[in-house]
């Protein structure tokens, strides 16, 4: 987990903490693009980590502070994304992508929404974790897509960002792919992107569906952390207007809670056998949207079992996988539209 990212002209810095339940401490490695940090202090004291996470070996130092210089900046950006990666001592292998984190060029990055208009969407108003999480989501779905699908993001005809909040994703989605439409009930949100970022188009949607676009627009639908705030009625007609919205065999990447992000945040266990045991539970309502929704029951906090995925989103799609902490540290729920 990056904790700051500081990059100043080729020189990028990167500090954070890093607590493996799998590698031996003194074989971890952290690497840069795939190669090793030319210069890495590790393990530095965190006893920041004791409270939280004590009961894991290794928590009391498992902070890492890491620096690489490029021969110029365009090195550490390649295709105008860096990739940071720790790793056990064999270094990246396949699906390195899913636990890597990606730190996009600060020469391509568009105008940043206001602290509140980020804290809405992320539940912080710090500006960095909204970008390196934005970009660590776009370039892992990416990625997903090519390693399942064979498919490049800009092979989509048009890609639909479901609850884009912020732009969070669609600003990186934008440097990817030239047809993509960001929609969310956040009116707010939605102006603010309209105005920064030129790449897509945006609109505003009413709490419940249908929306006013046409059926079968869209053969790539992203939708991160939507359907974990949304009851189950209002989760079922939105499903049903994302089948709607789709194109036969088009492709759905839906983010829901999952262990991972419950390790993270120590959720009590018993809330996840709660959950898998009824396979939706609502933890009760959400006031980040507060300012934006008038309806003060709306918004939620909700969690999915594998279960409930697997038999009730079947109504509406082919729930192919469902892949854990992918998406940031939600997992992902792969969804195929099935043909008429
Ligand atoms: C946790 S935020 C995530 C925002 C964005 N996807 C991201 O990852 O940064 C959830 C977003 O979903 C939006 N939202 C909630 N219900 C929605 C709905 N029915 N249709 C579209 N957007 C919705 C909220 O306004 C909010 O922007």
């Amino acid at each position: 987990m990056p904790g700051s990212i500081v990059i100043t002209g080729n020189e990028i810095m990167v500090e954070g903490w890093a607590l493996s339940v799998w590698d031996a401490q003194d074989q971890m490695r952290f690497l840069i693009n795939g190669s090793d940090f030319a210069h890495v202090e590790w393990p530095l004291e965190s006893h920041d980590l004791l409270v939280p996470f004590g009961d894991i070996p290794g928590a009391a130092a498992s902070r890492f502070r890491c620096r690489h210089t490029g021969q110029a900046q365009r090195d550490l950006f390649v295709d105008g994304f860096a990739r940071l990666s720790i790793t056990g001592r064999f270094g990246e292998h396949r699906l390195s992508y899913r636990t890597a984190w990606y730190v996009a060029d600060p020469a391509r990055e568009l105008p940043a929404p206001s602290p509140a208009q980020i804290q809405r969407v992320i539940g912080t108003p710090d500006l960095q974790s909204f970008l390196f999480g934005g970009a660590t989501i776009v370039k892992r779905f990416e990625q997903l897509l090519l390693d399942r699908f064979d498919r490049t993001l800009a092979s989509f005809q048009s890609i639909l960002d479901w609850g884009c909040g912020a732009g969070r994703l669609t600003r990186y989605l934008t440097q990817l792919s030239p047809k993509v439409t960001g929609i969310d009930i956040d009116a707010d949100n939605i102006a603010s992107c309209a105005r920064t970022l030129p790449g897509a188009r945006f609109l505003r949607v009413d709490l419940m569906p249908p929306t006013e676009l046409p059926a079968g627009s869209f053969d790539l639908v992203v939708g991160l952390s939507v359907l974990t705030h949304l009851d189950e009625q209002v989760q079922d007609a939105w499903l049903a207007e994302l089948q709607r919205l789709t194109c036969p065999q088009a492709i759905l990447l839906l983010s829901v809670q999952g262990l991972a992000q419950m390790s993270l945040y120590r959720a009590p266990p018993e809330l996840h056998l709660q959950a898998h045991r009824e396979g939706i539970l609502d933890v009760g309502s959400n006031s980040q949207l507060e300012e934006v929704i008038e309806d003060r029951s709306y918004y939620r906090n909700v969690m999915h079992s594998h279960d409930y995925i697997l038999t009730r989103w079947a109504r509406w799609f082919d729930v192919l996988d469902i892949i854990e902490g992918t998406a940031g540290n939600q997992d992902v729920v792969v969804l195929r539209r099935r043909a008429d």
